[in-house]
């Protein structure tokens, strides 16, 4: 399925945004290993063309993410103590900068894609580290913000990850998700596992929901969806 979709997005569009489909398809195949994942995000740093590859023009996620987190925090932004789970190359930091935030850590696997976030300087902290339910060494209750964009997908992170993005969060603090909405429906990790989680969580009193809003163009012409929770 995924293979299909990708097969015919990359035969109807244009040369540069085909390659660029294609090698980001590379990192969300079946069957890699979070390490090999990794490896290949970092690969991809180092050449220097992740950026270029996922331009505003081909991924909103970073836009979409800074736009919830802003407009959530519309006081206070220099003290707000953010998270940025897979943070990649720091757009995102970079975004939320721009818009006055000054408390952002960064938490990516891959150090390629960090050595390029470290460069922007939008961030306090780097957790060169996989959100993949490890416990990380962050005590509970830290952040007033927990995002991710596009961090959900084949191979990344897992459902078993969410609680702790929960634990780590202050209580009253945001979780917001942002990643393609297809994934829910043909992620292997995900299908019938992940929003029946997040209500399970819910039911627990672990968060409460805010808001699930689909927008469009996410990333090349495939829609995202956005889930805001607040950490109780
Ligand atoms: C498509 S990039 C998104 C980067 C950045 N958030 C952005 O929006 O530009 C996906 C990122 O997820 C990271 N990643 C993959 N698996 C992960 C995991 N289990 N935990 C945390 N980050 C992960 C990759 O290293 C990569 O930097």
């Amino acid at each position: 399925m995924a293979d299909e979709k990708a097969e015919r997005y990359i035969q109807r569009s244009s040369e540069i945004d085909a390659k660029a489909y294609a090698i980001n398809y590379g990192a969300h195949r079946e069957g890699m290993t979070k390490e090999e994942i990794a490896q290949y995000y970092s690969e991809w740093a180092y050449r220097g063309t992740y950026d270029h590859d996922l331009s505003p023009e081909r991924y909103h996620g970073p836009e979409y993410a800074a736009d919830v987190v802003s407009n959530h925090f519309i006081k206070n932004r220099e003290s707000a103590k953010i998270l940025d789970v897979a943070a990649g190359t720091g757009r995102l930091g970079e975004e939320l900068f721009h818009r006055g935030f000054r408390n952002i850590d960064a938490l990516d696997p891959a150090e390629g894609m960090l050595s390029v976030a470290r460069k922007r300087g939008a961030y306090k902290d780097y957790f060169c580290e996989f959100m993949d339910g490890h416990a990380l060494d962050i005590k509970n209750d830290t952040y007033d913000c927990v995002v991710v964009s596009g961090g959900m997908g084949e191979g990344h992170i897992p459902c078993r990850a969410v609680p702790e993005m929960i634990r780590i969060a202050k209580p009253g603090g945001l979780v917001c998700i942002v990643m393609r909405e297809e994934y829910i429906s043909y992620v292997e990790e995900y299908i019938d596992r992940l929003e029946p989680l997040f209500k399970q969580l819910e039911i627990e009193g672990k968060w409460q929901l805010i808001s699930r809003t689909i927008v469009p163009k996410y990333s090349f012409d495939n829609n995202g969806v956005i889930f805001q929770y607040k950490a109780l």
